[in-house]
């Protein structure tokens, strides 16, 4: 039993999801990566957003908008999200297929380095109930102190990509990005304010909850 074949086994007990089929259909045509967060983890976002009854969400990295939309499809009342995105034309991207969506109206892109939108939000004293962190992989230990500090207690931190295909735990790989990810990992498990844990399927996803 493959990672692959489980996987193929748990994504064909659902219907096709047209609107998620879309988004990433208009990601392929404008050319963005194809690294949008998986399937089963948007899956769990959705429902985490709804567990925690979250209206104000923090999305750092937006890409095509695809982890914007299970994020605001969890919401039970009409909340918002604010999404940080280094790239225009990926936040142009996203807005499409979220307004296409019916959701155009709940999403605010701040386009830049986000460590620049985040002092700003903090500076704002803006307060969110979920953060999902799936941006650039050096900056994650910043990401995750400026969302302790912009999250409300009780708030949700999910971020994607903590295993980096394996390069996290292969002690040869010293580049930036994986230096970064050990240090943010270990952040999450030792500090005190969180209560955390981590997910190993896909790419490794690390959840904690703000005391
Ligand atoms: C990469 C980034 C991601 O957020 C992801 O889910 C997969 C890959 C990347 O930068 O390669
Ligand atoms: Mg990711």
């Amino acid at each position: 039993m493959s990672n692959q074949e489980i996987d193929t086994y748990f994504a064909q007990l659902y219907e096709q999801d047209i609107i998620l089929n879309r988004i990433k259909e208009r990601m392929q045509q404008y050319g963005l990566p194809n690294i949008a967060v998986h399937e089963g983890y948007g899956r769990l976002l959705t429902l985490l957003v709804r567990i925690c009854g979250a209206k104000d969400i923090l999305e750092i990295g937006a890409l095509g908008g695809y982890s914007g939309y299970c994020l605001l499809r969890g919401m039970v009342e009409k909340g918002i999200i604010v999404s940080l995105e280094l790239q225009q034309r990926y936040a142009d991207v996203a807005k499409r297929n979220l307004t296409e969506a019916g959701y155009g109206q709940q999403v605010e892109y701040r386009i830049g380095e986000a460590l620049d939108s985040l002092a700003q939000l903090e500076q704002e004293q803006a307060q969110f109930d979920f953060i999902f962190i799936d941006a650039d992989k050096s900056n994650y230990p910043h990401y995750l102190s400026s969302a302790i500090r912009l999250a409300r207690p009780g708030a949700l931190i999910v971020a994607d990509n903590v295993l980096l295909q394996g390069r996290t735990l292969n002690a040869v790989k010293q580049g930036p990005a994986v230096q970064a990810m050990r240090q943010f990992n270990k952040q999450l498990a030792q500090d005190k304010r969180l209560i955390s844990t981590f997910l190993p399927a896909y790419d490794g996803l690390s959840l904690a909850l703000v005391r």
